[in-house]
């Protein structure tokens, strides 16, 4: 059983693709006509109109994907079933993190199979950890990022040749709720559902969550959180650490 047979319950109501992050994606490929996803997931952001092939470990998350999303292949970024250079593109989003001592291997599993641009969408850490959330609320995923995510230019060195670095700032009205869409929404810590969706609430023991929430709740009822970050209710979207990584053989 992988992680996301145990925490990727629900994903697909909470976690739908944002057409600016598909956008910013899918330019980043280029004009590939084959592309290998990696740690597909549900097959948000995935291109319909290319040939895709979808590899994903967990089947809680390939049980989600939709009828005209392509079949997974059930495996892990370690080990590609795929020959060398046999794709024209590569994208993963939101995965490497997960792949525990298989991260170098499997970045680079992604050079191996691919022609042209490798894209990944990931967080910078050292970023994501200063956002209120994590800075005042729950430091021990702020550690765990650390720890979890590799930084871009350590992408950036497994993948080799020319690689740009590009700052996502999350919309607040993002369809797809990830931890780092919280920025704009701290009601959501409240939810069940929205916490559940996303892997650092879903990693953490219940009595961290608990008292993360049962702070948000008191500190939302007495005014404290506005009046520490109420401004934040009057932006568009912010830079939380989310980045883009595109890599092209030099
Ligand atoms: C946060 S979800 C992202 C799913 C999808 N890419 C999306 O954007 O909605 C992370 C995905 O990575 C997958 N994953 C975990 N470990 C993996 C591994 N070693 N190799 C490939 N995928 C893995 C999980 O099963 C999960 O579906």
């Amino acid at each position: 059983m992988t992680r996301y047979d145990s925490i990727g319950h629900g994903y697909a109501r909470t976690r739908r693709e944002d057409p600016r992050f598909r956008e910013r994606i899918h330019a980043a490929l280029g004009d590939a006509r084959t592309v290998v996803n990696v740690g597909a997931g549900t097959g948000a952001y995935e291109p319909r109109d290319r040939r895709v092939l979808a590899i994903e470990p967990s089947r809680v998350m390939t049980a989600q994907r939709r009828e005209d999303h392509a079949p997974a292949i059930r495996a892990t970024a370690g080990r590609l079933p795929l020959r060398d250079r046999s794709v024209d593109a590569a994208m993963s989003v939101l995965s490497v993190h997960h792949w525990d001592d298989e991260q170098e291997r499997g970045v680079r599993e992604l050079r191996r199979v691919t022609r042209g641009a490798v894209v990944i969408l990931t967080y910078d850490a050292a970023v994501s950890g200063a956002m209120w959330l994590m800075a005042e609320y729950l430091p021990e995923v702020a550690a765990l990022d650390l720890r979890i995510f590799p930084p871009p230019s350590q992408l950036a060195a497994w993948l080799g040749g020319d690689v740009r670095i590009e700052p996502v700032p999350i919309p607040r009205d993002t369809p797809d709720w990830m931890l780092g869409s919280f920025w704009a929404h701290p009601e959501r810590v409240l939810d069940p559902d929205a916490r559940a969706a996303t892997s650092g609430f879903a990693r953490m023991p219940i009595t961290v969550v608990d008292r993360v929430v049962s702070e948000i709740a008191r500190d939302l009822e007495e005014g404290l959180w506005d009046d520490r970050h109420g401004e934040l209710r009057s932006l568009d979207a912010l830079d939380v650490g989310l980045r883009l990584v595109v890599a092209t053989p030099g």
